[in-house]
């Protein structure tokens, strides 16, 4: 990991690159404090494309998508929406983990609106290279990198099934919020919405 003060050194942040590895991206500063960059997992025959926000501790580490605890609970949602892990294409609108140090744990911290705009470069190939039929977004930020829509709130059009660019594109909540919604009734409803949008992804 890079000892970072936060700012690195100047002129090692180019908004405007074009890279072509996602290991030498420098178009936001989040590769300074990650381990790696996360990429997808999945072929690319997948017709199903789910985003997430970016990877957290355990993705980091291990170089791939949801791996940690949000992980394992989008594998239940999977599993119990009928849809084999291995069928689907699963990815980030962030492909470094973004974090504050609490004691010694990292923390995850929300990206800005800039990150997640440089970092739609990557979101923008996959698109084009996997031409999935359908997008599930996971959560408000896949949702405006997928729509290109920062202003859009995820509440009111949760499992509707809006289209960008010719794409079919469900919203639902992030995994996340379904392991720590305040009350178990909140976490249930959240996981059950999940399941229904990746379902209904399933029947598109
Ligand atoms: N949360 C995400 O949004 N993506 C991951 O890969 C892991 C946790």
């Amino acid at each position: 990991m890079h000892a970072s003060n936060g700012r690195g050194a100047p002129g090692d942040v180019d908004p405007g690159q074009q890279p072509e590895r996602l290991q030498d991206c420098r178009r936001c500063g989040l590769w300074r404090d990650a381990t790696q960059a996360v990429a997808r997992q999945g072929g690319r025959s997948a017709r199903i494309m789910l985003v997430g926000e970016q990877p957290g501790d355990k993705e980091d580490l291990a170089g791939q998508p949801f791996v940690g605890p949000a992980g394992a609970l989008l594998d239940r949602a999977l599993q119990a929406a009928g849809v084999p892990r291995k069928a689907v294409y699963v990815t980030n609108a962030v492909k470094h983990f973004k974090w504050q140090a609490r004691g010694k744990r990292r923390m995850h911290k929300t990206p800005a609106q800039r990150e997640i705009e440089a970092c739609h470069y990557w979101l923008e190939d996959e698109l084009r290279e996997i031409r999935p039929r359908v997008v599930v977004a996971l959560g408000a930020t896949a949702l405006h990198s997928v729509m290109q829509a920062k202003a859009m709130a995820l509440t009111p059009v949760l499992g509707q099934t809006l289209e960008h660019d010719g794409l079919a594109v469900i919203p639902t909540y992030h995994p996340s919020f379904a392991l720590r919604a305040p009350d178990p009734e909140a976490r249930q409803r959240a996981f059950e919405a999940i399941v229904h949008a990746l379902g209904q992804a399933a029947r598109l």
